[in-house]
């Protein structure tokens, strides 16, 4: 995790540092720090907790310089305080620092046998010390550098700046995403092009093992091998209304509303002109060809593939096998012709889903992966990525990538269920036109929004809540908990309704909330047994049924939420909208920082 940028400008190097944190605060914010040079002399400042602290320090202390480097932090080694905050400093060197060197300890004993003294807790501060020693025996900046990162184990993106070296940053990649964005007599470095969005549009991505010496008008880079590499220089079209909130008190809600929308967009983008098929991006996939699939994804996103696996394997009869990335990338899986290969990931940088498409890669017959970030790591890796439309999401607690995930999955298994003859054309067609009617659902389930406040205050008192489902609303209700507890901060489980009897059950007592989310299916009655089996315990329920489920089993419930009646494949996307709404509601109930929830960060890119 972590945010890194560095300018090499013409104008007042802080002020667009810190703009460009602002736009890597997702990535982190347990403390913030910049450095320029100001006529060649090393300065830097540096603030605990938000970037808001360090703008409030830069205006009583200010830093000027045309060249400089920043940092938004996500603690990994070290605790949160000024002390260990970057830019790491050792002489006339600073650095920041985007991932974990992993050999730190080993590094830090040599440098203490030699003498050397250390100032912080980090593993960066390792690094830096190294490049000042190299430079103190007499190499020049780019040769300690390269001395350095020869040593470095783990994952790692990094920028240095040198005391009396106006013109000159170094930034180097192995693990870490890091992006080079040519100005006009300007050079700019950012852990991704959003960050150099309103700095330039053009942006060179550094490849893994890239190490590049950056001036206000050249861009020399070498790769693994030590071999000068020409990198491409792209024409990037990013987002800039990252930093808006419009209108919302919250992102979160705003990213909420914004569901149907975008999902429409999506809908749309991968439909056929005349609305009866579904078109995937450039040579797409052969869908005959696939004898079964793995996904592999964290989180949120995880719940997404383990949703897509109802579909995929019930309309297509295609096996799927879902998979933890940080569990499949170290397992060894055996992967085998046949088989494609499905990464989803809202940022397309998670460092373990990222590792496993890497162990997939010449293994599997394809990579495919579902993104969002079009030029993330993950996408450019895969041989076909499947935008997935939402647009940027700064709450931290994925919303609308969730739900766009699940559209673009859905659109894939329908695709694949015709291609493989379990679909005909008619009935693709009736499932495609459900799918362009679902915006019109979603915006009545957001109607909702007063009575799950209502529900989320009660909730917000509780000290643990379940959440159940069945079928493909058991992803949901895992789903369900982790919104709640990853921004309340209250302990919530998922479980698949069936499985409650088998130990669950126990943590039923007086009052405990549970969240059944049951829309009126097939598996409607077998869920509401469940149901009654906690309300006969005391448990107040919240259920979330439509008009039909609701006349059959409202009755016993504490609050009854009537979503609109939609074909049941559809009910995992319509349903997310209460769950999504439940967790803010009782977040905000709490006064927590809903849009960035203490100890996490949007992007994960350290293992
Ligand atoms: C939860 C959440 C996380 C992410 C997970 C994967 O709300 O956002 O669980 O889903 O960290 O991130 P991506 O999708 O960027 O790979």
């Amino acid at each position: 995790m972590c945010g890194i940028v560095g300018v090499l400008g013409n104008h007042e190097a802080a002020p667009l540092l810190v703009e460009a944190l602002k736009r890597l605060e997702y990535r982190g914010y347990d403390s913030a720090g910049i450095a320029t040079l100001n006529h060649g002399t090393l300065d830097r400042r540096r603030a605990v907790g938000k970037l808001v602290n360090l703008s409030d320090l830069l205006v009583h202390e200010p830093l000027a310089g045309k060249a400089g480097i920043g940092h938004t932090r996500w603690a990994t080694h070290g605790a949160p305080n000024t002390t260990n905050a970057h830019p790491h400093r050792a002489g006339g060197v600073a650095v920041v620092h985007n991932g974990i060197i992993e050999n730190y300890r080993d590094l830090r004993a040599e440098l203490s046998a030699k003498g050397v003294e250390f100032a912080t807790e980090t593993d960066t501060e390792t690094v830096v010390l190294l490049v000042e020693q190299a430079m103190q025996a007499g190499m020049n900046a780019v040769q300690a550098v390269d001395a350095t990162l020869a040593r470095l184990e783990g994952a790692f993106a990094l920028v240095f700046l040198f005391e009396g070296q106006d013109d000159l940053l170094i930034a180097a990649r192995k693990g870490s995403p890091l992006a080079i964005g040519h100005g006009d007599g300007e050079m700019f470095v950012g852990s991704d092009a959003i960050a150099l969005s309103p700095l330039t549009d053009r942006i060179t991505y550094l490849e893994e093992g890239d190490r590049a010496v950056v001036t206000r008008t050249t861009l020399d880079i070498v790769d693994a091998n030590g071999t000068r590499a020409n990198r491409e220089v792209r024409q990037v079209h990013v987002d800039s209304a990252r930093v808006d909130k419009g209108g919302y008190k919250h992102f979160m809600m705003k990213e909420i509303m914004q569901q149907p929308t975008v999902i429409g967009e999506c809908v749309n983008a991968y439909l056929s002109e005349d609305g009866r098929d579904v078109v995937l991006p450039g040579a797409g996939v052969d869908f005959t060809r696939v004898e079964r699939m793995t996904m592999v994804a964290c989180g949120t996103a995880f719940y997404a593939c383990l949703t897509a696996k109802y579909w995929f394997e019930q309309l297509a009869r295609l096996p799927v096998e879902v998979d933890i990335a940080s569990e499949f990338r170290y397992r060894e899986p055996p992967v085998s012709p046949g088989t494609a290969a499905l990464f989803v990931s809202q940022s397309g940088e998670t460092a373990d889903t990222l590792a496993a498409l890497r162990y997939s890669t010449g293994k599997a017959d394809r990579i495919l992966s579902v993104v969002n970030v079009a030029e993330s790591s993950i996408a450019r890796e895969s041989d076909l990525a499947l935008p997935i439309h939402a647009g940027v999401e700064i709450g931290v607690a994925s919303t609308k990538a969730f739900t766009c995930q699940l559209t673009v999955l859905l659109l894939m298994a329908l695709k694949a269920a015709h291609a493989r003859g379990h679909l005909s054309d008619d009935a693709l067609a009736d499932h495609l036109s459900a799918l362009r009617g679902l915006p019109g659902h979603l915006n009545h389930a957001l109607d909702l929004a007063r009575d799950v406040d209502a529900a989320a205050r009660k909730i917000s008192e509780a000290r643990d809540v379940l959440f159940l489902g069945r079928g493909a609303m058991y992803p949901l209700a895992l789903e369900g908990a982790l919104k709640l507890k990853e921004i309340s901060y209250i302990h919530a489980e998922g479980y698949a309704s069936g499985e409650l009897k088998h130990g669950p059950i126990a943590l039923i007592e007086r009052d405990v909330p549970v969240i059944v989310m049951a829309p009126h299916d097939g598996l409607f009655d077998k869920t509401v047994s469940n149901m009654q089996e906690v309300i006969a315990r005391g448990a107040q329920v919240v259920l979330m049924t439509d008009a039909a489920g609701a006349k059959r089993a409202g009755e016993d419930c504490m609050t009854l939420l009537t979503l609109p009646e939609v074909p049941a494949l559809l009910a995992p996307i319509l349903y997310a909208i209460p769950a999504q709404l439940l967790a803010y509601y009782a977040a905000v109930a709490k006064g927590t920082d809903v849009d960035q929830p203490r100890n996490l960060a949007k992007s994960v890119t350290v293992e």
